[in-house]
């Protein structure tokens, strides 16, 4: 069955979809927490009776919550912005700009209208980073065409999710319970491309929330990282795909690899 997915982000797991689906299966859970959310990706496909989405960035979340609230009013201004040619290859500047004249000309309520533009400018932008010029995205009207489309399943999967909006580690003592199964995905330490910045300390207060959770935990780490791996140590599992993006030149690029660390599965 095809995958939902509601626009584009730095970091999304698409090809961690498969295990971790099936580490959910295994792990006998019936809550999947997801603490570092994003995208939505993974709690959008999760087959979980009860989701929790968290993520520190409330800009994001608010794009859920406003689904969750109208969502026939958010599939209909989606429509209206796709036949305006609003979602377009474009600038970003421009891209806001022509944004809120259109929403300004017609009865968009304003919280509609903020999400609205977020999931424009996350497809618009380069590798979803929703604050790059749009250089590179070219498939943007169909990607567009086929948000539009999914729109109801999104809807329908939001509306039994949880939305908290909060650093993680309130979110793990709020939830923690046998049945529970976390799914960490935390920024990787290198990288600018969140809301927040993410230091080290906040890996050893995971590290030390982690330690006496009663429920199960999955967390994906960057192995490159020496600190991580003095932090949380060897991973338990290693996962391996292919990179389809070839490398000009060279031939195919080597799998890559995903680290895991988790409280079972020994
Ligand atoms: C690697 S991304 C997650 C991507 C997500 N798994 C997906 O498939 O789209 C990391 C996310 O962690 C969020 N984040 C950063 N610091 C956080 C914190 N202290 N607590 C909760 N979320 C945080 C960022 O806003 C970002 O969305």
């Amino acid at each position: 069955m095809e995958k939902l997915r509601l626009f584009k982000y730095p970091g999304t797991k698409n090809s961690l979809l498969q295990p971790l689906l099936d580490l959910f299966r295994s792990s006998g859970c019936i809550t999947f927490v997801d603490l570092f959310g994003g995208s939505g990706y993974v709690s959008l496909n999760v087959p979980s009776e009860r989701i929790i989405y968290n993520d520190v960035n409330p800009e994001i979340c608010r794009v859920f919550e406003t689904i969750k609230e109208d969502p026939a009013a958010v599939r209909r201004h989606f429509g209206e912005a796709l036949r305006a040619g609003l979602f377009k290859r474009e600038s970003l500047e421009r891209a806001d700009a022509n944004f809120r004249r259109w929403a300004s000309t017609r009865d968009v309520a304003p919280d509609i209208s903020e999400a609205l533009l977020t999931i424009l400018k996350h497809t618009i932008s380069f590798g979803g980073e929703g604050n790059t010029y749009a250089t590179r995205e070219k498939a943007v009207i169909p990607y567009s065409r086929k948000t539009f489309e999914m729109l109801p399943a999104i809807a329908e999967k939001v509306s039994r999710w949880i939305i908290e909006n909060s650093d993680f580690e309130p979110i793990i003592r709020k939830y923690d319970s046998d049945s529970v199964l976390f799914y960490l995905d935390p920024p990787y330490g290198s990288k600018k491309w969140y809301h927040n910045t993410f230091s080290s300390d906040d890996y050893f207060r995971m590290r030390n929330a982690l330690h006496s959770i009663r429920g199960k935990y999955v967390m994906n780490f960057d192995y490159n990282d020496r600190k991580l791996l003095e932090i949380f140590g060897e991973p338990d599992f290693v996962y391996e795909v292919q990179d389809l993006n070839q490398n000009p030149g060279t031939g195919m690029r080597p799998n890559r690899r995903y680290y895991f660390s988790t409280n079972f599965l020994h």
